[in-house]
């Protein structure tokens, strides 16, 4: 189904602002063709009409998207409304990377629980695959339907996975993420949270503790990786600006480490990853590390021979939503993990 050798992609939500940045990462892409482009509420028009570009993407509705003519879908769109969209587009046989939380929890009661719906499509949960390559690669390669992961959930598991996969950390003491995220980490759709004289000059924390979504999704992969997720302190914050975000992550290891031996499994882990950058030891990730990037940066601070902080830092709507979503479309068609993205 592929034109002229390239891959026939559609994109669900291309209005907002993960739909935006990922038609602007494939019209780099060498290797892709995009069919259609959906908005509700700009349905008839065009990307332009919405965003300040040069170029012209007409945009339909959802309901009128030609399944038949694509081999792939990036879905866009809110939870809850993504389902509908991932279920339609796997019963036409096209390959789905969903942005949304839809398919990211392998229970359907956990997801009701977290995001107050039943879950229309249990089924499909069993064979979604959660994205990150560095992680998942083998499993993504070979998945049909690809949960691409939230944004803090990407900053703070990147971080942690070294020290959980080789079971360094003391699992009765507490994992502390604190984490910032640009405002538009909220999508375009304004609310008062997000309204320029609320968020402007200003620094707020937001559902912490254990009470974001986003908890569900971290404590699954802690546990799959051998971690205690209950030890999961979470505490997102907005800070005012346009998108990046960094999460600094305290952690206490089960024995004493020294920090040029945490440093050297990080590299070991990570030295090969296109996306990944450790910094030297010394050094500290900020959010000017990866802004307008779909890398995520790993710095690795000892505060005493068991105490540990990481600092995490990814843009977004990069490699916390569009960047991983093309990456992740790369490993799913065996192609370079860096086209379209670096
Ligand atoms: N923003 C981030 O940094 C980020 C990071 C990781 C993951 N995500 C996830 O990615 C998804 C999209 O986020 P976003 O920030 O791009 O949101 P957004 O800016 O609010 O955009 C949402 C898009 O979905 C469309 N839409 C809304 N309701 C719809 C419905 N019922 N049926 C069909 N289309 C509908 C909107 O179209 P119209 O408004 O044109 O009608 C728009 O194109 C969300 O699930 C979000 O949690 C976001």
């Amino acid at each position: 189904m592929t034109t002229n050798s390239k891959i026939n992609v559609g994109v669900f939500g291309a209005s907002g602002y993960t739909g935006f940045e990922t038609i602007s990462l494939l019209r780099r892409h060498p290797s892709t063709n995009l069919v259609f482009a959906t908005s509700e509420s700009t349905a008839g028009g065009s990307l332009s009409d919405i965003y300040p570009v040069p170029w012209d993407i007409p945009l339909i509705a959802a309901a009128d998207a030609p399944l038949s003519k694509v081999d792939v879908v990036f879905c866009c769109l809110p939870h809850g409304a993504s389902m509908p969209a991932v279920i339609a587009a796997r019963a036409a046989g096209v390959r789905v990377i969903d942005l949304s939380a839809d398919f990211r929890l392998t229970q359907a009661d956990i997801y009701q629980k977290w995001y107050g719906v039943a879950h229309e499509s249990p089924a499909l949960l069993d064979s979604a695959v959660y994205g990150l390559p560095e992680l998942f690669r083998a499993q993504i390669a070979e998945t049909d339907l690809l949960a691409n992961p939230g944004c803090y959930p990407t900053s703070v598991l990147l971080a942690l996975a070294p020290l959980l996969q080789a079971g360094l950390l003391d699992t009765t003491a507490p994992i502390i993420a604190d984490s910032k995220s640009g405002v538009s980490g909220a999508g375009r759709k304004p609310s008062l949270k997000t309204h320029f004289v609320e968020a402007n000059e200003n620094l707020s924390p937001y559902n912490i503790g254990r009470s974001h979504r986003h908890v569900a999704e971290m404590a699954q992969v802690i546990d799959a990786l051998g971690g205690d997720s209950e030890r999961l302190i979470f505490s997102p914050h907005l800070v005012p600006i346009n998108r990046g975000m960094l999460s600094t992550i305290y952690v206490t290891l089960a024995e004493d480490t020294a920090a040029a031996a945490i440093h050297g499994l990080y590299t070991e882990m990570y030295g090969r990853e296109p996306l990944l950058h450790i910094l030297p030891l010394g050094q500290l990730a900020t959010m000017a590390h990866t802004q307008h990037t779909n890398r995520c940066a790993i710095s690795v601070t000892s505060v005493s021979p068991r105490q540990l902080i990481l600092c995490s830092s990814i843009d977004n709507l990069g490699k916390g939503a569009a960047g991983q979503a093309v990456q992740n479309f790369n490993v799913m068609f065996g192609l370079a993990e860096t086209d379209g993205i670096q």
